[in-house]
């Protein structure tokens, strides 16, 4: 059947009515990757799967709670939307705002959004504005903004966000017919974390799985303010997606770790960019950094993890979109060479 996006598969489970005008890019219905290579070489004894969100429209999972977020606001009348961003959630309110109609606002924190990411806000025909700072004071603005103006603001504060991601759990539930042990997941402003969590308990409530996972979130050691309880005044890490230092959603973070049993740690920039290179080499996925923090974790607490069990996890954005840090991390080299096939030979050294 002609698959129309996630909010016509599960129509049911989230806050639409036939009047709510769905704007939708397709998006959802991502692969679900089991990694036997990537096990064997950590030597894991349980089953390890990669949920690729990095294959949604716009490259990143934003695009499950952005066709919600638009569609509510295209319902209500609104005429513009705005939202912060460390660069995958403008990508996303941008092509959803350019597929509705709708005005679209992006204050981005300047110098701290890898290039690619605003290339596709700024085809989308976003109004980017870059503003000195970190992602917090970016966002300290919009919600400014929004208190006086009538901009529908569409990061993850807006609750739709939220329902529209937790559809992840569900296409995982349904793949692996039931929910698996344990849930790795990246976090930075942590709407996804208690998006997943959600999804997870919905479909646990109506008996679609028989189990709950452990709900473990992933921060950066250089900006982990959920881990060390405090925020994090000047954030660094090379994982700038997840770059924020006051989350939006902590106490929903909390309460899924709380209520799943589960954790959340933080990982080095080194094991983020092991894990990156690890799972593109290894298993042919190419997913940006601040996303393989969610492997890096599971890497890190390998050995807490029963065996035989299944563990999710979450690569929320795709290589594509930071394609300076694979050219600055991998291990390969491009080799020039003079266009004559004898010297072709020998760099292939056969
Ligand atoms: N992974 C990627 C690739 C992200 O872009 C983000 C968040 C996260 C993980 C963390 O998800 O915020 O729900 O905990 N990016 C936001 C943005 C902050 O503006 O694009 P979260």
């Amino acid at each position: 059947m002609y698959y129309q996006g996630l909010i016509n598969k599960y129509r049911a489970f989230l806050p639409v009515s036939d009047k709510t005008p769905v704007i939708t890019l397709n998006e959802g219905n991502t692969p679900l990757i089991k990694a036997e290579k990537l096990a064997e070489k950590i030597g894991a004894d349980f089953e390890i799967y990669l949920k690729f969100d990095g294959c949604n429209p716009t490259g990143s999972f934003k695009d499950r709670g952005m066709t919600l977020a638009v569609s509510k606001a295209k319902e209500s009348g609104s005429g513009a939307i705005i939202c912060a961003s460390t660069g995958n959630t403008s990508a996303s309110a941008a092509a959803y705002g350019a597929k509705a109609g709708l005005k679209t606002f992006v204050i981005v924190p300047d110098g701290l959004v890898a290039p690619s990411k605003l290339s596709q806000a700024l085809m989308y025909g976003a109004e980017i504005i870059s503003v000195q700072g970190s992602f917090d004071r970016a966002f300290d603005f919009v919600k400014q903004i929004c208190e006086k103006y009538p901009i529908t603001l569409v990061n993850s504060l807006n609750q739709n966000r939220i329902e529209g991601q937790k559809t992840g759990a569900f296409e995982i539930i349904e793949a692996l017919d039931d929910a698996p042990d344990y849930h790795f997941v990246p976090v930075g402003n942590a709407g996804n974390m208690a998006a997943y969590w959600k999804g997870y308990k919905e479909f646990f409530d109506l008996n679609k799985s028989k189990k709950l996972p452990e709900m473990i979130g992933i921060q950066a050691k250089g900006c982990a303010p959920i881990v060390e309880g405090r925020i994090i005044e000047n954030p660094d890490t090379l994982a700038t997606a997840i770059r924020v230092g006051n989350p939006a959603s902590w106490q929903s973070a909390l309460k899924a770790k709380d209520e799943s049993n589960g954790a959340i740690d933080c990982v080095s920039d080194e094991e983020i960019i092991s894990a990156y290179k690890l799972i593109a080499s290894s298993e042919g996925v190419f997913a940006e950094p601040s996303s393989a923090s969610s492997v890096a974790g599971m890497i890190k607490l390998k050995n807490q993890i029963k065996s035989g069990s299944k563990v999710i996890c979450v690569l929320t954005g795709n290589g594509l979109k930071d394609s300076d840090s694979a050219l600055k991390f991998a291990n390969s080299k491009i080799k020039k060479c003079p266009a004559n096939i004898d010297e072709i030979l020998k760099v292939m050294d056969i």
